[in-house]
């Protein structure tokens, strides 16, 4: 075997068929089931881009109302996942954190100890929608116990994005802000074959759980090279302070060969197509907080990196800085994207498991040639 039969990072190999969703880099576009992200992001509520992603349509009015009933219902935390959350380490981090919990999750659900249970497609969109209404009520409190708060119960009578908001802070946000908040979760939700939604089908070819797949795409997702990235992104705008500090600090921080948070992307290499849309929300909230402090940070970083690199920004870039003007600590950026990736995570666990092939690559042995134990 030669090097250059290796596809190191499986970059350009193409490993199975999705129906779930279309990255196309030329045309810079993504498709949630056929239809472009961004007008899903103008008009959809969030609870609709779940539904569309596992059913492959669209709720209708009635659909919806349904389904946000479903939803709403699950959303309050077991006592010992409560408990569970008072466990763990002050200094915790919240990806380990939440990680943890959703693995608890799993433990949970007595219908994983029925014969084929593990892999049963009904159970298993019970189970999406499970994890879907569960992980934000999981991520307000791991939030809220970072600054010493007591829980706050979900709330009913609200949206998925009002009420995540809800628990998090006990107040809501202008309408405008809401609205961030959700595009941000629809752009979050589904971006094909990922390397956390890899792990999840990886670990769904096994024939393993749901939990034991979403709990693997959550430690891929923690790394900053992938979800971790709009964490980097906020230390990056702290570590830099100032517009004025731009320029010395890449200079520095390109010699020093650092790959800079934020920016790049595997697939698209002329921008990422959904960069747009989180822009112009994160727009609104700089508009609205009066931090042009943080406009200007924000595009003097940009235009410096992308004409000295030719390298743009992707997604995290934006919902970065949103994520801070919405009041969330900077440590939970990367939990909020688990609450979004989760629809598409689980949409892949089930599709892979409706036509499975054990996912098993092969490698190139460059180890010591082969010896025997001496004496
Ligand atoms: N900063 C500095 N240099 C970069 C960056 C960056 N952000 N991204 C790519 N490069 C450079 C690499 O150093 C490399 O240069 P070289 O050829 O001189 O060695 C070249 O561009 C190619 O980069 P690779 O890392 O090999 O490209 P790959 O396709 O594997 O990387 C990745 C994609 C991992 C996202 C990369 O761009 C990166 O590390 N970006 C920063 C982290 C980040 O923002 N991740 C979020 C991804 S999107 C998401 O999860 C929503």
């Amino acid at each position: 075997m030669t090097d250059s039969e290796i596809r190191k990072g499986l970059a350009g190999v193409v490993v199975d068929y999705t129906a779930i969703s279309k990255v196309n880099p030329e045309s810079n576009s993504l498709l949630y089931r056929g239809y472009p992200v961004q007008e899903l992001a103008a008009t959809q509520p969030f609870e609709a881009i779940a539904y569309l992603l596992w059913s492959g349509e669209l709720p209708d009015a009635a659909q919806l109302e349904a389904f946000q009933k479903h939803e709403r219902a699950q959303r309050a935390l077991d006592p010992r996942t409560v408990a569970l959350l008072d466990t763990m380490p002050e200094d915790a981090h919240p990806m380990d954190i939440v990680r943890t919990a959703v693995s608890q999750l799993g433990t949970f659900d007595h219908t994983l100890h029925r014969p084929g249970g593990w892999t049963d497609p009904d159970l298993d969109l019970g189970r999406a929608l499970y994890l879907f209404a569960q992980i934000p009520t999981i991520v307000a409190a791991v939030q809220r116990r970072r600054r010493g708060l007591e829980p706050i119960a979900p709330r009913d009578d609200l949206d998925y994005s009002r009420n995540f908001l809800w628990m998090t802070f006990g107040e809501l946000p202008s309408d405008a802000a809401v609205d961030v908040f959700r595009v941000s979760m629809v752009l979050y939700a589904e971006h094909s074959f990922n390397a956390s939604t890899f792990t999840a089908r990886v670990i769904a070819s096994t024939t393993s759980d749901m939990y034991s797949a979403v709990v693997g795409a959550i430690g891929a997702l923690k790394g900053p090279l992938h979800g971790g990235a709009n964490e980097a992104v906020m230390h990056i705008f702290d570590e830099i302070g100032t517009a004025e500090n731009v320029v010395p600090w890449l200079d520095k921080a390109l010699a020093e060969k650092r790959k800079i948070m934020g920016f790049g992307h595997r697939v698209y290499k002329n921008g990422d197509s959904r960069v747009p849309t989180m822009k112009a929300a994160l727009d609104v909230l700089l508009e609205e907080s009066g931090r042009t402090d943080l406009a200007e940070l924000y595009a003097t970083l940009e235009s410096e990196f992308v004409a000295r690199k030719g390298i743009y920004p992707n997604l995290d870039y934006p919902s970065g800085p949103a994520y801070n003007l919405l009041g969330f600590d900077t440590e939970v950026f990367t939990p909020l994207f688990i609450a979004a990736r989760v629809t598409g995570w689980t949409a892949h666990v089930m599709e892979q498991a409706a036509s499975n092939a054990l996912i098993r690559p092969l490698s190139a042995y460059n180890g010591v040639d082969e010896r025997h134990v001496e004496g």
